[in-house]
């Protein structure tokens, strides 16, 4: 029997099939094991199911000399050195499509939220302040036939594209770090919408310069990573409205601290990372991780290795 650390309670039955296989420890707290935890455990594994709260770098690898497969709870595995890992035959597998469609569909309701000012028409309406219908309350912005600039057109990219086909809009779509065709994008969009893995080309991309490229009336929704927006331009965009809102689903860090300047933007709407938080994404993401942590003990190729380590 392998010995493999789990950091959280997963939804699901999934884990069962690990414990019944395998030792298996699972972190009992709601709250991530801290550093000297999280060392710890690590230590005598041989594999580690982590989440993107887990910070797997070159140091814990280094401190566990049995581990042999590493299953990231989500489908971003910027919190895992890749390389650190690839450089010790250690697999690294991660969730991708278990959660696109639940992605997609908090895009759109970020999306859609914003545009609409849900949230603060809703809190209005629950504080005994609404008197009368109002023929200039809340107003917002269409939806329907505007203009959606898509950053990034990997498998959740494209479930947002396919929903906005229904509502009527135009999407203009960026693949990579495209310069031009990302200015054009950032220039033309109503909304604009991120749908990028995190990484070094990646981060800060979304700053100053974007921003004074973007329209007034323009939102910004984040779903991907926090750090692929630099959070001081964006509270600065907020406050001089250069753009007209943001949706974060995602910051950098998380949580964002109380006292972060962010929080005092205009027209800011943030939700605690909850991208893929449905029962069924979250259950079969579990499946997955368990599916590849089984595979990495039993030296079978991971059903669901990182596209860094895929080399064929
Ligand atoms: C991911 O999978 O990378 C999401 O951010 C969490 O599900």
């Amino acid at each position: 029997m392998a010995r493999v650390f789990v950091t959280r309670e997963l939804p699901g039955p999934a884990l069962a099939r690990l414990r019944e296989a395998h030792d298996t420890t699972v972190w009992p707290d709601p709250l991530p094991p801290g550093r000297a935890a999280l060392l710890e455990h690590a230590a005598p594994a041989d594999a580690l199911l982590t989440l993107l709260t887990d910070r797997i770098d070159a140091e814990l690898i280094a401190a566990a000399p049995r581990l042999k497969v590493i299953a990231n709870y989500a489908v971003g595995y910027d919190n895992i050195d890749v390389d650190a890992a690839t450089a010790r035959g250690i697999g690294v597998g991660n969730t991708p499509d278990a959660l696109t469609e639940a992605t997609a569909d908090l895009t759109f309701a970020l999306l859609m939220a914003a545009a609409r000012r849900i949230t603060e028409a809703a809190a209005f309406a629950r504080s005994g302040q609404w008197q009368t219908w109002e023929p200039a309350g809340f107003l917002g912005a269409d939806v329907y036939g505007a203009t959606l600039g898509i950053i990034g057109l990997g498998r959740i990219g494209q479930a947002v594209a396919r929903r906005a086909a229904g509502f009527g809009m135009e999407v203009l779509t960026t693949e990579t770090r495209d310069q031009h065709n990302l200015e054009h994008l950032l220039r033309r969009s109503d909304y604009v919408s991120i749908h990028l893995p995190l990484t070094a080309g990646t981060r800060n991309l979304i700053g100053t310069d974007a921003f004074a490229l973007m329209k007034p009336t323009a939102i910004l929704i984040n779903t991907a990573r926090g750090a692929i927006v630099d959070r001081e331009a964006l509270a600065q965009a907020l406050h001089t409205g250069q753009i007209a809102g943001a949706a974060l689903d995602v910051t950098s860090p998380e949580p964002l601290p109380p006292d972060d300047p962010l929080w005092q933007a205009p027209n800011l709407l943030v939700v605690p990372h909850i991208g893929s938080a449905t029962w069924s994404a979250r259950e079969r993401m579990t499946e997955i991780a368990v599916e590849n942590i089984l595979a990495g003990l039993e030296g079978r190729p991971l059903p669901h290795q990182v596209p860094s380590q895929v080399t064929d």
